[in-house]
C-alpha cells in the first residue's frame, strides 16, 4: 500500500485551492504581481537552490500570504522589502520553511529498502547512512528500521543514521518522532510492535517511535547548496531522494560533486524515482533501480557529458 503523507503545506495548499475553486486571483487577500513572484523565485533559489516553476505561483502566494498576515503587512512588496533589508534570521527561516515541499512517507519507494538491507550485511561494521533530505523523519526512521532488521539490534545500535534537511520545522517534527496512526497503518504488525508505541487516552490515534530507534538517528539542519557541509566523515550510503527535482541542473551537479568525497569506496547513492543523475555527473554510474555507485578514478570533477540535458526539473 502506498500511503504518501501530506505535509501541513501540501494539505493547506490543497484545501485552499479547493475552497477557492482552484485558487484564482479573486480569492486573494493581497495583490500578487509577477514582479513579486520573480523576487520570491530569485530569493529562494539563492537561499535553497530551489527552482520554482511558473505553476508554483499559487503555492508561493498561499504559503507566504500567511507570513504577511502573521506580520500584519499589507503587501508582498512590503514583505519582500523588509525581508531583503533585514538580518532577521528567523524570518529568512520562516520564508524558506514556507517554500519547501515536504511530502514523504514511511518506506516510500519501498524497493530501495531490501537493497539497503542486502548491502549493509556485506559492509564492515558499524555502517553509516546519511539521509540528506529527511523531511519529517519517515525516511530516516525507515532506514534505521531496515538496519535493525538486517543487522540485528546490537550491530544496528552501533550504526549511525545522520538525517538532515534545510527546513527547521520539519526537523522538529522528525525529532519528536510522533505520527498519526494513519501514516504507519501500512507497516506490518511486527514492525509496528517492534518500533513504535501506540498512543492511548488523549494520545489515541498517534504512534511514537521507540527510544531505541530514535537513538539511532541524529537530526541536523544542513543546506545541500552550501559550499561546505561541514561533514568530517564518510558514509556507506547516501539517500538523496525527491529533493534534486527542485534543483536546476548546475545545482544538482554541484551537490553530486560534494557527495563524492563523502561516500566510502563502493558506497551507494539512492535517488528518487523520477531523478536521473546519469547526464549530470560522470562520477556516479547507475547500478539499477535509481541506485548509483561511484566510478572510481572515473569522472570525478569532470564536466557533465551533455551539459544541456535536463533531468527531472519540474516543467
Ligand atoms: C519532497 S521532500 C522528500 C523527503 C524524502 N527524501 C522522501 O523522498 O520522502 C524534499 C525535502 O527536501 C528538503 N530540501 C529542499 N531544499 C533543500 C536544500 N537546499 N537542502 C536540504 N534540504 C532541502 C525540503 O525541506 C523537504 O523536506
Amino acid at each position: 500500500m502506498k500511503a504518501l503523507r501530506l505535509s501541513r503545506h501540501d494539505a493547506d495548499d490543497a484545501a485552499r485551492g479547493a475552497a477557492a475553486g482552484g485558487g484564482g486571483e479573486s480569492s486573494r487577500d493581497f495583490e500578487f504581481t509577477s514582479a513579486d513572484f520573480e523576487r520570491i523565485r530569485a530569493l529562494i533559489y539563492r537561499r535553497a537552490g530551489i527552482s520554482l516553476s511558473d505553476h508554483k505561483r499559487d503555492m508561493a502566494y498561499s504559503r507566504l500570504a500567511r507570513r504577511l498576515r502573521a506580520l500584519g503587512l499589507d503587501s508582498f512588496r512590503e514583505y519582500l522589502d523588509q525581508l531583503e533589508a533585514s538580518h532577521d534570521a528567523s524570518e529568512w527561516e520562516a520564508f524558506t520553511n514556507a517554500l519547501t515541499t515536504n511530502l514523504t512517507a514511511f518506506f516510500r519507494e519501498a524497493h530501495h529498502f531490501p537493497i539497503l538491507a542486502d548491502f549493509v550485511k556485506g559492509r564492515p561494521q558499524p555502517v553509516s547512512v546519511w539521509c540528506s533530505a529527511a523531511s519529517t523523519g519517515e525516511e530516516p526512521y525507515s532506514i534505521a528500521m531496515t538496519l535493525v532488521e538486517a543487522l540485528g539490534e546490537r550491530a544496528a545500535r552501533e550504526a549511525r543514521v545522520l538525517a538532515t534537511d534545510l527546513d527547521t520545522q520539519v526537523l522538529a517534527k522528525a525529532d519528536a518522532g510522533v505520527y498519526a496512526f494513519d501514516q504507519v497503518k501500512h507497516l506490518s504488525p511486527e514492525r509496528l510492535k517492534r518500533f513504535f508505541f501506540k498512543g492511548t487516552g488523549s494520545h489515541a490515534g498517534l504512534v511514537k517511535v521507540r527510544p531505541e530507534l530514535r537513538a539511532m538517528v541524529k537530526f541536523e539542519q544542513l543546506n545541500l547548496t552550501d559550499a561546505d557541509y561541514g561533514l568530517r566523515t564518510t558514509f556507506d550510503a547516501i539517500f538523496c531522494r525527491n529533493v534534486m527535482i527542485y534543483f536546476d541542473k548546475p545545482t544538482q551537479s554541484q551537490v553530486l560533486t560534494r557527495f563524492e568525497p563523502l561516500l566510502k569506496p563502493d558506497g551507494l547513492l539512492f535517488a528518487g524515482h523520477s531523478e536521473n543523475f546519469t547526464y549530470v555527473t560522470q562520477a556516479f554510474r547507475l547500478r539499477g533501480q535509481t541506485v548509483y555507485e561511484l566510478v572510481r578514478g572515473g569522472g570525478a570533477g569532470q564536466a557533465p557529458r551533455r551539459a544541456g540535458d535536463a533531468i527531472g526539473v519540474p516543467a
